[in-house]
């Protein structure tokens, strides 16, 4: 198809942390624009990439055998240099050395913050949130959240299992440097008697240790005990309780399984969708915005407008944990 578009070559990258669904986004994008008359190129190890020219020229077929597949094919990266004006421009040249005139950022904030940068450079950029933290303020979804919360929540389970035979109490350790909504989800999700997280940072861990006893005595087989990366020392912690109430304790730290496997429906679709409408926008001459999804629809804001937005955790829906929980519903 011909197009009427200003906008003749699109690239895209992935950058930060990888997310489930980020390859659904990548094909997504790939196809619209290919569909639209659009030339898309793969920009590998995001803003790196474009720093050391590492550009390819993507077809449909290129994204063939990928929306299953966890990761990203376009591969991920922290680029320091990508935050310096100096790097930007560079940047920024690379994009008009190789006729790119729009630009999808598949990645969290700070691949927003660089995407900006690119805008005011004349860079046309539209950022697509990828990440598994759901810590993106503008938006109610972020593409690998719902993989990594499912992956968390049957490792739990699992988990569950063997502190209930052993009768001990577990503390899991759920990623989110500085948001808790994994903790949260899997809280609720998996019927956890403390959730630890980095925006309620004020526990008190001798109430928990006393919860723990006092459970014990009537008859409790185990103790879940969901903490979020942020709080840390799970495995001190886990110290702390053991010798505190006699009971053992152990820490498991899951880690960055919770950023691969296979992206869930929801993952896919959502993710399918927004990098089209990221393609869509740069096809109608729109830049300098972010794709999201809020109150049921795809929209997009002003990059600068969607940094400068806060996520509050929803206070409810912390309410309900606590409430649901053995310690607090007794
Ligand atoms: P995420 O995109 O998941 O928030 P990071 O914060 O690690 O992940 O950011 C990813 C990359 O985006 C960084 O390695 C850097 O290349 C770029 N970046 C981050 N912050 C800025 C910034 N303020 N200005 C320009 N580029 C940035
Ligand atoms: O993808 C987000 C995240 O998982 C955070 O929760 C975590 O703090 C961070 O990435 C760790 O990433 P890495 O180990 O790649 O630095």
């Amino acid at each position: 198809m011909a197009t009427t578009s200003k906008v003749k070559t699109i690239g895209v990258l992935t950058s930060g942390g990888d997310a489930p669904g980020m390859n659904a986004a990548i094909r997504a994008a790939v196809r619209r624009g290919l569909q639209q008359g659009v030339q898309m190129k793969g920009i590998l190890k995001g803003y790196d990439g474009l720093m050391n020219e590492e550009i390819i020229d993507m077809t449909a077929r290129d994204v063939s055998d990928t929306i299953e597949r966890g990761g990203t094919i376009l591969y991920t990266a922290r680029c320091a240099e990508m935050r310096t004006p100096e790097g930007q421009k560079r940047a920024a040249e690379t994009c008009r050395k190789y006729g790119i005139d729009g630009l999808v950022v598949i990645g969290g904030d700070g691949s927003f913050a660089g995407a900006q940068k690119l805008a005011a450079l004349g860079i046309n950029t539209v950022g697509v949130p990828g990440t598994i933290d759901l810590d993106i303020a503008c938006t109610e979804y972020t593409i690998g959240f719902d993989t990594a919360v499912n992956t968390a929540m049957e490792a739990i389970d699992k988990v569950r299992d063997t502190s209930t035979s052993h009768e001990r109490c577990s503390i899991i350790e759920v990623m989110g440097r500085n948001a808790g909504y994994i903790a949260l989800w899997c809280g609720i999700a998996n019927g956890a008697e403390d959730i630890l997280l980095p925006e309620k940072y004020d526990y008190d861990e001798q109430k928990i240790i006393n919860n723990i006893i006092e459970n014990r005595k009537k008859g409790k087989k185990h103790h879940i005990i969901i903490n979020a990366e942020g709080i840390g020392h799970s495995t001190s912690m886990a110290r702390r309780i053991e010798a505190a109430t006699g009971i053992e304790t152990r820490a498991t730290i899951l880690g960055h399984m919770q950023r691969g496997g296979s992206p869930t429906c929801k993952d896919r679709v959502y993710a399918s969708i927004m990098g089209a409408y990221a393609v869509d926008l740069l096809i109608e001459g729109k830049s300098d915005r972010v794709v999201a999804y809020r109150n049921g629809e795809y929209v997009d804001y002003d990059i600068d407008e969607a940094l400068a937005m806060k996520k509050q955790l929803p206070e409810y829906q912390w309410e309900i944990a606590k409430a649901l929980s053995y310690n607090y519903s007794k």
